[in-house]
Parts: structure tokens; sequence; C-alpha cells
């Protein structure tokens, strides 16, 4: 277990657990929390024994999103200076969480508002806890939702849903978050940590360079054109076998010449390199 404090992780069966940690303040995103965060990812990232990343919080909270004292007045206390600084130590480590080497999900275990949908939408897949509370309460105390919530918002929702909650900061449910697609799935929350252990389990069985190819490539070509996405599949492709053509082949092999196992129906066995 390594801690800094307001942040706090380690390694069991090839999972990372990377936890907000400061559950008296509901997680909220403080400056040094941002500057922790961006720290252990650097130190996860590429370790032999780290397959997959969990982002979940401690106590009640996922994250009450951005700290209004100490993210907002402090340092606009500061001036355009200090709230530069504040901005980019937050959208860094959500920025390299986007485009992260490993899979990752958030595991959203309780209250997860406006900022904190910046984090949310960085992990690659999503479980809440039926009985979590998502919002973008930045209306509710006057501003729009910053720090990229509405495109978060706009990405994941459809535009009604994404006006609706964007105006009215009403809040959804875990269960309604899953219905407007904001995350995957919701279970109770007695089963949340079981539902993203065996979601880790299936992703730790996968090509790694493969994942990280797909992964990327569901970002990529959303902001594409048809033509540019065929075209840029084909690059990604490529450039993933330069890391790793073997794998490729044996997953083939694995089918056509030992009939071990079908692509439809599961995944060849990554462990077995090829002859
Ligand atoms: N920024 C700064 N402090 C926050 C915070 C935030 N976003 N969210 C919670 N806290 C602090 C509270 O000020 C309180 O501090 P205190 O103990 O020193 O008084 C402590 O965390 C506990 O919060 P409290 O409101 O008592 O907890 P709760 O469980 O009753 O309610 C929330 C939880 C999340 C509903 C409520 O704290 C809240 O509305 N937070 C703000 C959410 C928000 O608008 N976030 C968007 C920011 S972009």
């Amino acid at each position: 277990m390594s801690s800094t404090d307001v942040v706090t992780h380690h390694v069991e069966n090839r999972i990372a657990w990377l936890k907000f940690n400061r559950p008296d303040k509901r997680n909220a995103m403080s400056p040094s929390l941002n500057r922790a965060m961006l720290k252990a990812l650097e130190e996860l990232e590429f370790r032999d024994d780290v397959g997959v990343l969990v982002l979940t919080g401690e106590g009640s909270a996922w994250s009450a999103g951005m700290d209004l004292k100490e993210y907002f007045r402090e340092t606009e206390a500061q001036g355009l200076k200090g709230t530069r600084k504040a901005q980019s130590e937050a959208y860094t480590w959500w920025r390299k969480l986007r485009w992260y080497q490993k899979p990752t999900i958030a595991m959203v275990n309780g209250w997860c508002f406006g900022g904190g949908y910046g984090p949310l939408y960085a992990c690659d897949l999503a479980i809440a806890a039926e009985e979590a509370t998502f919002g973008l309460s930045e209306i509710n105390w006057g501003i729009l939702p910053g720090g990229g919530a509405t495109k978060v918002a706009t990405n994941s929702m459809s535009f009604r849903d994404a006006m609706y909650h964007s105006l009215t900061g009403e809040n959804l449910s875990g269960k309604q978050a899953a219905q407007w697609k904001l995350v995957n799935e919701a279970v109770p929350l007695a089963q949340l940590k079981g539902r993203v252990v065996e979601l880790c389990e299936v992703l730790l069985k996968k090509n790694p360079v493969a994942l990280k190819a797909a992964k990327d490539a569901v970002r990529r070509v959303m902001e594409m054109t048809y033509e540019n996405a065929e075209d840029y599949l084909i690059r990604a492709q490529e450039a993933a076998n330069s890391f790793d053509n073997e794998g490729r082949k044996e997953g083939i092999r694995q089918f056509l010449d030992e009939k071990s196992y079908k692509p439809g129906l599961g995944t060849y066995d990554i462990s077995r390199k090829a002859k």
C-alpha cells in the first residue's frame, strides 16, 4: 500500500486500485489531490504487474468534484496565474487517464459531481453503485459545467438529456446514470467491487497491445469522418503489429490450426506464444 495522504493505491492480482482519499471532504479535488493523482498514475502506468486500473473513492463519495475552497476560491485569489495552474494540474491527470497505457474502470461508489465527470469520462469503462448520485451541480452554485463536464455530458448522453442535466442541476441515481449512458451499468453497492473485479478479469485475459490500440481507437474515431477513421484504424493496427505481431498470429493459430477456442465466443490463450 502506498499513500500520499489524499490519494492511495495498491496492486492486487494485477489490478491497481487507485483511490480518492479525502473522505471527510467527499473526495473533492484540491490542487494537492490533483498533483498526487498525476504522480500515482505515472508510478503505475508501465508496471509489469499492473494489467488494469480501477479508480474509486474512499468513504461515501467517488468525488464531489472540484474543491470549491482550495481549487476555486484560493487559486482565484492568486489571479489568473493561480487559476490556470490549478486547471492545468487537474486537466493533466485527466488527460493522462484518458490515454492511459492500461485499460481503466471508474468504480463509482457514491457522490459524483461536476468536475468529477472529467475523470469519470477519462476512465474507459464505468460501473456505478445503484445508490450513487451523479449531478452537474455547477448551475446550482452559479457557474456553467466547465472543466470538460459539459463535453462529457454531450459525448455520453443524448442532446435532450445533456441539456436537461446541465440546466436543471437535478441529480441522477446510479441506475438512471446507466440508463442515460453516463456509465456502463449500475449494480447494488454491496455487489459493486465483485462486479468490477469480474470485469477486470475479462480484460486481464485480453492481449494488452490490442487493448491499448482498441481503447484509443474508440476515442479517436468518434471525432473522425468514416474515411479518416478507416485510414486511422489501418495505421493503428499496423503500429500495434510492430509491438506485438506474434500475438495476432497466435490468436489466428489457436483458432484455425489448434481449434482450441472460437474468437466469436471467447479469447485466445495469451499466455502461450507463437511457435
Ligand atoms: N468543495 C469543497 N468542499 C467540499 C466539497 C467541494 N466540492 N464537497 C464537500 N465538501 C466539504 C464540505 O464543505 C464539508 O466540509 P466541512 O466538514 O469542513 O464543513 C465536507 O466536505 C462534508 O460535506 P457535507 O456537505 O457535509 O457532506 P454531505 O455528505 O452532507 O453532502 C455533497 C455531500 C456532495 C452532496 C455536498 O458536500 C455537496 O453538495 N458538495 C458540493 C458538490 C458540488 O457542487 N461539486 C461540484 C464542484 S465542480
